[in-house]
């Protein structure tokens, strides 16, 4: 048996099988992989009997479920009401546009992971950038880049995906 079909077989022992226990079984592979890898899900809901569109409802729907590996840089952007209406989403438009990513992703050579959540009970430094833990108030497209690009090797993180991109 593969490596891979033994940790299912563990994780689904583990709940007795007990397709209730789904999420529970998700956070055990993601505590295990640091994601959810795609053949993992495959074989969970095999193993279960449970359509793979389910599982990928339920790591879409929760946000502390990753589809793609972490990067070594978390970046969180509120989308929330009041961040939004402050221009949020082009601060979003920039990350996305510069670093080839989507929310929710991870760049390719994971330097950043980044991802789009709504309030962060922050309202008052909108809109607000959280990096690695770290929260940047009255953000705009221009200082966020700064910010990543501070973090990023002598734009590596561009150069690289053009590259992998135009293979
Ligand atoms: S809406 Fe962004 S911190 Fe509240």
């Amino acid at each position: 048996m593969s490596d891979d079909k033994q940790l299912i077989e563990q994780i689904v022992d583990r709940y007795d099988h007990e397709v209730g226990m789904l999420i529970p079984m998700m956070q055990d592979l993601q505590a295990e992989c640091g994601y959810l890898p795609s053949e993992q899900l495959h074989c969970l809901a095999k193993k279960i009997n449970v359509p793979l569109s389910r599982l990928y409802a339920v790591a879409t729907f929760y946000s502390s479920f990753r589809l793609a590996p972490k990067g070594a840089h978390e970046v969180t952007l509120c989308m929330g009401t009041v961040c939004y209406l402050k221009g949020a989403s082009n601060i979003s438009e920039a990350i996305c546009k510069e670093f080839r990513v989507e929310p929710g992703g991870t760049t390719r050579d994971r330097l950043f992971s980044f991802q789009a959540v709504n309030c962060v009970g922050a309202c008052a430094l909108a809109p607000v950038m959280i990096v690695d833990g770290k929260y940047y108030d009255a953000v705009t497209p221009q200082a966020a880049l700064e910010i990543l690009n501070e973090l990023s090797p002598a734009g590596q993180t561009v150069d690289t995906t053009e590259k992998e991109a135009a293979t």
